[in-house]
């Protein structure tokens, strides 16, 4: 069997056109959009961080731009999604490099309510899938979940991943002080028809 590795490692991603959709790399001229949604309590209720400033979005919008390959474990890209007929941006997903040495990639996601309950989610994370089991080579895909997150359950269930694992008490959150828990979602390369 050949290493799946190097396909993982080092390739930059690119911009990927769906039907409705352009996923692109994020750029610092998306600060005014994704502080839209990451200052809002009820889009960070689930992430791992309190809703963000102004300043904080454009420190880590500054660290997404400088990478747009992925060169080790944990390393992720963070993409834009466009909405092509009118290039309204509705939110970001991002790509990361779950272990090299297994091939396993990692996916994520983050939309604006505003823009919910339309699918758009879900036809920009298969996308994502497609990518990174053709052209990465991945052996498996997972999300992480914290396991109250409904939407993002159903939308992993949508795209055929299934839950392996409910680790308790196991994600220091520091903005929050607390222990949570988290859900592993998980699909393979075998699996994986187009969701
Ligand atoms: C997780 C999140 C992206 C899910 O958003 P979403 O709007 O539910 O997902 P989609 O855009 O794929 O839309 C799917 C919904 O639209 C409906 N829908 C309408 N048209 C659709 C279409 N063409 N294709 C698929 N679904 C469609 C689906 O039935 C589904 O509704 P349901 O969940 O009530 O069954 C969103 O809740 C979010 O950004 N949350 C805050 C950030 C967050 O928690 N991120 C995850 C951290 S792990």
């Amino acid at each position: 069997m050949t290493d799946p590795g190097p396909q993982l490692i080092g390739t930059v991603v690119p911009a990927l056109d769906t039907e409705r959709l352009r996923l692109r790399p994020l750029t610092t001229d998306d600060l005014d959009p994704v502080h839209g949604y990451l200052s809002r309590p009820d889009v960070c209720r689930f992430l791992l961080h309190e809703p963000r400033s102004r300043e904080q979005v454009a420190e880590s919008l500054a660290r997404a731009v400088a990478r747009t390959a992925l060169a080790a474990d944990g390393d992720g890209v963070r993409l834009a999604v466009i909405r092509r007929d009118d290039d309204q941006f509705l939110g970001e997903v991002v790509l990361m490099v779950e272990s090299a040495a297994g091939a396993g990639a990692e996916i994520g996601w983050v939309f604006h309510p505003d823009h919910a309950g339309r699918g758009y989610a879900t036809e920009a994370a298969r996308t994502l899938l497609d990518f990174a089991f053709e052209a990465l080579n991945a052996h498996r895909v997972i999300a992480r979940l914290h396991p109250d997150n409904e939407a993002s359950i159903r939308l992993c269930r949508r795209l055929g991943l299934r839950q392996e694992a409910h680790h308790v008490g196991n994600c220091w959150i520091p903005d929050r002080g607390v222990w949570e828990d988290t859900g592993v979602f998980a699909i393979l390369r075998r699996e994986w028809a187009g969701g």
